[in-house]
């Protein structure tokens, strides 16, 4: 049972939210990383009022991600990695993004009384050019710092080839491209993604060895023979008459010993726990009917359903994910 104290912080936790989105939004962390500025001069530079902005910078500083000197505000150390721009790690990306699901969350008990999402199609998935790219950005500033702990985990032999399913950005294949230039490897993703991921990744070079494949998983043929699939962050969209089928289209794609490698945020067998993962479910309900959090129970027996052998779940370092590696 929550304390009181708990529940209170618990329900005004959205100010926090809010406040680091405000400051994304308003473009405070290109400035606040090239050093220590002074709350008037941020305010002119945003065009803002200096009052509110130095409200902002004070909260900004009492969680923790910035610091004041007699200088100025600036970073905290700690935090720099993901929210300066010129970090590769930022998270500004995914920021932005989290911004836009705020708006949908706001209308969540509507979503519970009628059971359906609350915009009509997904706008970020194509049909809103801005929506779209916001949308890849966000995921490759996800998947940049989740990469950390989850490629280590990925160890196709030289020469392997790998299909990347729903692989967004391609932020972990192009890890894996850096990793080991003798990988053949592919990611589909809807053409409008593809695009969107071909002009993030443009002029590098590991990117331009990737084949980025446009279509839709559940229609396209998958290239054959493959010693890996990766299917990352993207089983939640499914409901699992589908889900099955595609397990199956997978298990066909791979040679015989293929790993098939799941990871996405997953539910203990009470559906509960962890919290992250319940709470996952309605910001996907918002969004997509059918969506599913899956127990990792649940899938290891799809898994087993559909053909595969040994299967293994492990916990993603660092990030609340879980990987379920699958042989073929
Ligand atoms: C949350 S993202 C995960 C991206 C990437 N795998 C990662 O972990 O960073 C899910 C991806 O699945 C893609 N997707 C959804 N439905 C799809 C479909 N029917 N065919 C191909 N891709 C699809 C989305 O466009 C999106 O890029």
């Amino acid at each position: 049972m929550a304390t009181t104290v708990d529940l209170v912080e618990l329900a005004s936790g959205y100010w926090q939210s809010f406040a680091l989105g405000a400051a994304v939004e308003l473009g405070f962390f290109p400035i606040l990383a090239t050093g220590p500025v002074k709350s008037g001069e941020l305010a002119e530079s945003v065009g803002a009022s200096e009052e509110h902005v130095e409200a902002l910078v004070n909260s900004l500083c009492g969680l923790g991600l910035l610091r004041r000197s007699d200088a100025g505000y600036e970073l905290d150390p700690e935090q720099k990695a993901l929210l300066d721009p010129a970090s590769p790690e930022n998270m500004l990306g995914a920021f932005r993004f989290n911004l836009d699901l705020a708006k949908l969350w706001l209308k969540l008990p509507e979503c519970v009384r009628s059971g359906e999402p609350v915009i009509p199609e997904n706008p970020h998935l194509g049909k809103d050019p801005d929506k779209t790219r916001r949308f890849v950005e966000g995921m490759h500033s996800r998947a940049g710092l989740m990469a950390r702990g989850l490629v280590p985990m990925l160890t196709p032999k030289a020469g392997s080839r790998v299909l990347d399913v729903g692989g967004g950005p391609g932020t972990f294949s192009l890890k894996l491209a850096e990793r080991d230039d003798s990988l053949e490897i592919t990611v589909l993703d809807l053409p409008p993604i593809v695009e969107a991921a071909k002009e993030i990744h443009a002029g590098n070079p590991a990117a331009e060895r990737i084949r980025f494949m446009g279509g839709d998983y559940h229609q396209a043929e998958f290239p054959e023979e493959q010693d890996m699939i990766l299917y990352c962050g993207a089983l939640h969209q499914e409901p699992e008459s589908r889900i099955e089928v595609l397990l199956g289209k997978m298990k066909e794609a791979l040679k015989p010993g293929g790993e098939l490698v799941l990871v996405d945020l997953m539910l203990d067998s009470d559906r509960c726990t962890p919290a992250y993962s319940a709470l996952f479910q309605l910001n996907m309900m918002l969004m997509r009917p059918a969506s599913r959090v899956y127990s990792s129970e649940r899938l290891s027996e799809l898994l087993r359903i559909v053909g595969f052998g040994t299967i293994e779940t492990i916990e993603v370092p660092g990030t609340p994910y879980r990987m379920v590696k699958a042989s073929a």
